[in-house]
């Protein structure tokens, strides 16, 4: 458990392994490098039992995270695009397979990737202050990381035409009616409310919760890998529209920007 990471924090207390998104400066947007060490913590923690429950939130107060890197969205063509979608879908179905409870802390922003990964875990509580949302329809682009899939199965799709295709931004009551959250409560009970999550997972029999885990899971597997499949495709091939090039690259080096204007 001891790993240094640059772009996660993995830190065991007692049962409950904390994974923090850590690029609190760029809203914990999703890089390659935070895929890969995602993925490198995730397979620690499957490999240790005294692990039995895992916790995954944002650094600093703003954001769970703001979603993928759209520095590297923008060198992305339709081949490398592809790639790209799988990459993170595999990290996030390896929250789905792990034999574990995993549990996301929404702390801000969720937004396009950061609520593909908040939607891969089992349990997800919000701050009051987060808001939810899929930003893609703005960059011409559409949710690659299992977010058209995840957010059909977990909410229907009524809500996912809703914040995909109209792109509206949610905040923690509301996506707390709409299915989307288990439970609101302030940012500063956000940690603690977690962990009591987490402590009362602990005290289920382990094997219980993974058979449970995966049960439940095996209802919609098959068709989500389907699903996954054709997201990808979808995904990858608007990166060969003029139009998605042009809006990727005007969210970046814009001086007049405002919040959420992209
Ligand atoms: N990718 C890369 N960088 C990002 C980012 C992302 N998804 N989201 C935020 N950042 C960076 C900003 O470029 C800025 O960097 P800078 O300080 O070097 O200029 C920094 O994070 C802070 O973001 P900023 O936009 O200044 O904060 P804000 O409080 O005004 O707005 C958000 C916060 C989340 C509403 C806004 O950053 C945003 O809309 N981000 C993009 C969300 C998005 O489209 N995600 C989907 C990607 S598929």
């Amino acid at each position: 458990m001891s790993k240094q990471y640059t772009t996660v924090n993995l830190l065991k207390k007692q049962k409950t392994a904390w994974i923090t998104l850590d690029r609190p400066q760029k809203m914990n947007a999703i890089n390659a490098a935070m895929l890969q060490e995602l993925s490198e913590a995730l397979e620690t923690i499957e490999k240790d039992s005294n692990v039995r429950c895992v916790i995954i939130m944002g650094e600093g107060k703003k954001a769970f995270s703001a979603g993928a890197d759209i520095t590297e969205l923008q060198k992305l063509t339709q081949e490398t695009a592809a790639e790209f979608s799988r990459k993170g879908q595999n990290v996030f179905s390896q929250i789905e397979a792990l034999a574990k409870p995993v549990v996301a802390a929404i702390n801000g922003y969720a937004l396009g990737g950061g609520l593909e990964l908040a939607l891969a875990c089992d349990f997800r509580l919000a701050s009051s202050n987060a808001e939810l949302g899929f930003p893609e329809m703005k960059l011409g682009i559409i949710p690659g990381w299992g977010g058209t899939q995840r957010l059909t199965w977990t909410a229907g799709a009524a809500a996912a035409k809703r914040l995909i295709m109209l792109g509206d931004r949610v905040k923690a009551e509301e996506a707390l009616k709409m299915g989307m959250v288990d439970k609101v409560v302030s940012q500063n009970m956000l940690k603690s409310e977690a962990e009591e999550l987490a402590q009362r997972l602990c005290t289920w029999s382990p094997a219980a919760l993974a058979q449970a885990k995966r049960a439940i899971n095996s209802v919609t597997r098959n068709l989500l890998e389907l699903g996954l499949e054709k997201e990808t495709d979808f995904f990858a091939q608007l990166f060969s529209e003029n139009e998605t090039k042009k809006k990727l690259g005007s969210f970046l080096g814009q001086g007049n920007k405002k919040e959420g204007d992209l």
